[in-house]
């Protein structure tokens, strides 16, 4: 499950999610669903109106891409050895992740990968290939950057924001 599929880091993760093989849920808002399916989700869940944590459902991955959950409000929809993965660790998610991995077997995992070169390397030759699709929410030229920011700071973006420096 991809929590926020129609964010910049959202958008990438359901594709590649797909490409190695996973059956993806997208978790997004009502304007989004035609996009995240678009990209490949399997299945897509509206926020607006579904509590993704209440259901009899499990999966084996839960990205949290936008911080809009903690490990505690995913272990109840974790598989067996689950794992949760957030972009943005609270410190609630950091003592849950650090104990729960000893009572339960599910687990938090995050953190800056050590291997950036092989990833980025695979990211780019997709990029060059064109098996990725890149989605702009809009395009700011660079003297109009506050804007952009003020833009990306409402949460609300779908996929990526262009800076114009031409
Ligand atoms: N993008 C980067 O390069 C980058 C780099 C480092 C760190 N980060 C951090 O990573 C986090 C995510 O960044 P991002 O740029 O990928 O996010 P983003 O593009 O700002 O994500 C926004 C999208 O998430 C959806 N969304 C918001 N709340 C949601 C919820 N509760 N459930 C499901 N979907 C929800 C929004 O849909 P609606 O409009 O329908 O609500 C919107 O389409 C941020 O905290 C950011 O600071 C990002």
């Amino acid at each position: 499950m991809i929590i926020g599929a129609s964010g910049s880091i959202g958008t990438y993760a359901v594709q590649l999610a797909k490409r190695l093989g996973a059956e993806v849920t997208g978790v997004c808002g009502t304007s989004n669903v035609d996009l995240v399916r678009s990209l490949g989700a399997d299945h897509v869940i509206d926020y607006h109106h579904e509590n993704v944590h209440d259901t009899s459902k499990r999966w084996d991955v839960v990205f949290d891409t936008v911080g809009a959950s903690s490990f505690a409000d995913s272990e109840s929809v974790l598989a067996e050895r689950g794992v949760f993965v957030p972009t943005v660790i609270s410190i609630r998610s950091l003592f849950g992740g650090a104990w729960t991995p000893i009572t339960r077997g599910k687990k938090l995992v995050g953190g800056v990968s050590m291997n950036k070169r092989e990833p980025l390397r695979y990211v780019t030759e997709l990029l060059a290939d064109d098996a990725l699709r890149v989605v702009i929410d809009g395009t700011f030229p660079l003297d109009r950057i506050q804007d952009a920011h003020r833009h990306v700071d409402t949460g609300h973006k779908t996929g990526n924001v262009v800076i114009d420096v031409a």
